[in-house]
């Protein structure tokens, strides 16, 4: 039976997932599965984007059987040739004769060379730049060789800004369900495997990736399909930095890789003495016995950190197999820009050491460090200088943050005014939301731009509010700008009654308001513009939600100046009524004027209209 996903409009995922392959390209264990992608375009003519693996072709057969619908397949766009995303290729010439084959000359050249069949006549070539139009879609190919094979293509499609990447962007695992990357907490649960995928298969092609990088640098890439993992819709910037990051082989982290290969025992104490001490010193480290840990998790490890530290006894006059295999494939993918250090062990003739520096010290911009720890047999007691040593190298190329000296007491007792808060310049907004068919929104204080490209937003919303869970469940929301010519009435309506238990959209609203793009309501009385914007992460701060969101839409209105914090106190707020406040005895919420009677305010006392603390309140009569 069909399993595919709607990824936009006209555009669905026709992949499978591989769930008992034991060694992806039989070399590279996937314990999580893998996943093999390919979409279908139902456009004036189908287009689909590549096939899949010869495991999963019944499913994907179905799949595409399935979109089609009863018509006919147009076009075929092959961006990558090995097998994993061919195998199927044959079968789907059988099954849809009158396809025809988008693709590049090698690919057309590989066609042949697999299936031993020439389809220059069903083929539309196309090279760097070449161009396609499938009928709305238009699309832009971008040859990008080496990533991973010299053939590959990769597609721009202009409508939707996505790119089909091939396997640039992929990742191990199977997708379980869901579909693009922000369904899942991809760097809890995904960014290890993205990362032994990207290293052990395309690590060696820095350089190409690199440039492929900067070919599509340019364009507005809304969306990213690869041929492997997760579709990316949101977040695209912080994994193109991670892309940027692995292709220049610049460290994501500053800390100390260590593996070792240690028949008895003795070079893994040792190992775990430096990992102790360089622990001790504030140093991150990872430890991987490479007898019981695959290559290619180590390989991401060598990508991920700063410093190499490789502890290898002596094993037939070399380096202990596993290592001297881990050590050549380290190199063969090109690792750069470390710095290294060595343990080395041999009961009557230790050369592991020299050997070990023989194979890295061929690669670029290597810092090797000479302050190299040689056993024999074991630890013997004098040797802990040798480890001091060798950490005190490791230690001196770790770049210090040194923290300025505090005097905790001090900082203890230091002045908390809560006036200074409202020194800060920030404006005021209405913010919006709407759940169920209803509108409803809040005062807030706590909108900021966080970047402009992309634009993007954060702000910052009580739990408390209504408005917060509608944000919570429908991601999007709207923020007037309010500006001094916004009236008490507005703040008291949407700042000191919850929509918990009213509308505040019924026919007693104060202000005027419209609807946005998003359809969503903004305000337009005593505003100077809005903003519409869809949540791309939520990170939760006790009291409060901060919610950053892509801006879908932005609007001025007229140039009346925003109201900031310090006006709305000095011209907006009514002034205490002085005799009124001589007959009461308690506290005046500073913020909407609330009246609590009592002689003590509770500390943890929050305003029941406007959501403040105890700190915004102050003493009358
Ligand atoms: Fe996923 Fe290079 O094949």
């Amino acid at each position: 039976m069909y399993c595919t996903k709607k990824i936009t409009e006209d555009l669905y995922w026709v992949g499978a997932n591989d769930r008992r392959l034991a060694m992806f390209e039989g070399v590279y264990s996937v314990p999580r599965g893998v996943s093999y992608n390919s979409y279908l375009l139902l456009d004036e003519k189908t287009v689909l984007f590549d096939t899949v693996d010869k495991a999963v072709g019944p499913l994907f057969f179905e799949n595409v059987e399935h979109v089609l619908n009863g018509r006919d397949l147009d076009y075929v766009v092959i961006h990558h040739m090995e097998p994993d995303h061919s195998a199927t290729f044959l079968e789907l010439l059988l099954r849809y004769p009158n396809v025809k084959v988008v693709c590049n000359q090698m690919i057309l050249m590989m066609i042949k060379q697999f299936f031993n069949k020439d389809l220059t006549d069903q083929a539309v070539i196309v090279g760097d730049k070449g161009e396609f139009c499938s009928g709305k879609h238009n699309f832009t190919f971008y040859t990008a060789p080496m990533v991973h094979w010299p053939e590959v293509l990769m597609s721009y499609e202009h409508e939707d800004g996505i790119l089909f990447s091939a396997d640039a962007f992929g990742t191990f695992g199977a997708l379980n369900g869901a579909i693009f990357a922000d369904e899942v907490d991809f760097d809890a649960e995904y960014m290890d495997e993205a990362r032994r995928y990207y290293t052990n298969i395309v690590g060696k092609y820095g350089e190409q990736v690199q440039m492929i990088l900067k070919k599509v640098h340019g364009l507005e890439i809304k969306m990213i399909c690869p041929l492997h993992g997760f579709v990316w819709r949101r977040k695209i910037e912080s994994y193109l930095d991670k892309y940027v990051k692995w292709a220049t082989y610049t460290p994501e982290e500053t800390g100390v890789c260590i593996a070792y290969a240690s028949v008895y025992g003795h070079t893994e104490n040792v190992a775990e003495i430096i990992s102790s001490e360089l622990r001790d010193r504030g140093i991150k480290t990872v430890m991987y016995d490479v007898s019981v840990t695959p290559a290619s998790e180590i390989i991401a490890a060598c990508f991920q950190y700063s410093h190499l530290l490789f502890c290898s006894t002596t094993y037939n006059a070399g380096i202990f197999v596993s290592m001297e295999e881990l050590l050549h494939d380290l190199a063969a993918h090109n690792i750069q820009n470390r710095t290294v250090a060595f343990v080395e062990n041999g009961s009557w003739a230790p050369t592991s050491g020299r050997l070990m520096r023989e194979i890295i010290g061929g690669l670029k911009n290597m810092t090797m460090l000479n302050e190299t720890v040689s056993l024999k047999s074991a630890l013997r007691p004098g040797q802990e200088a040798d480890i001091k040593a060798l950490v005190d190298a490791i230690d001196k190329t770790i770049p210090k943050f040194e923290a300025p000296k505090v005097d905790e007491a001090k900082m203890a007792a230091a002045e908390i005014d809560s006036k200074t808060f409202q020194k800060f310049s920030y404006g005021l907004f209405v913010l919006t939301a709407q759940a169920d068919g209803r509108d409803n929104g809040c005062i807030i204080n706590t909108a900021i731009q966080l970047t402009s490209q992309p634009n993007r937003i954060s702000i910052a919303v009580n739990k408390a509010n209504h408005t917060h869970d509608m944000i919570k469940a429908t991601g999007m929301f709207n923020i007037s700008f309010l500006s001094e010519s916004a009236v008490m009435d507005t703040f008291k309506h949407f700042g000191f009654q919850t929509g918990k238990e009213v509308n505040k959209f019924d026919e007693h609203i104060p202000v005027s308001y419209a609807h946005s793009a998003n359809g969503l309501a903004y305000i337009t009385t005593g505003t100077n513009a809005y903003m519409s914007g869809k949540v791309v992460d939520m990170y939760d701060y006790g009291t409060h939600t901060l919610f950053v969101a892509d801006v879908t839409e932005a609007v001025v209105l007229n140039n009346d100046p925003s109201v900031t914090y310090a006006y709305y106190f000095a011209h907006i707020k009514p002034k205490p009524q002085a005799k009124l406040e001589e007959e009461r005895h308690g506290w005046v919420c500073k913020i909407c004027g609330y009246f609590y009677e009592g002689d003590e305010l509770p500390a943890d006392f929050i305003c029941p209209l406007c959501k403040h603390p105890a700190e915004d309140f102050e003493r009358v009569g």
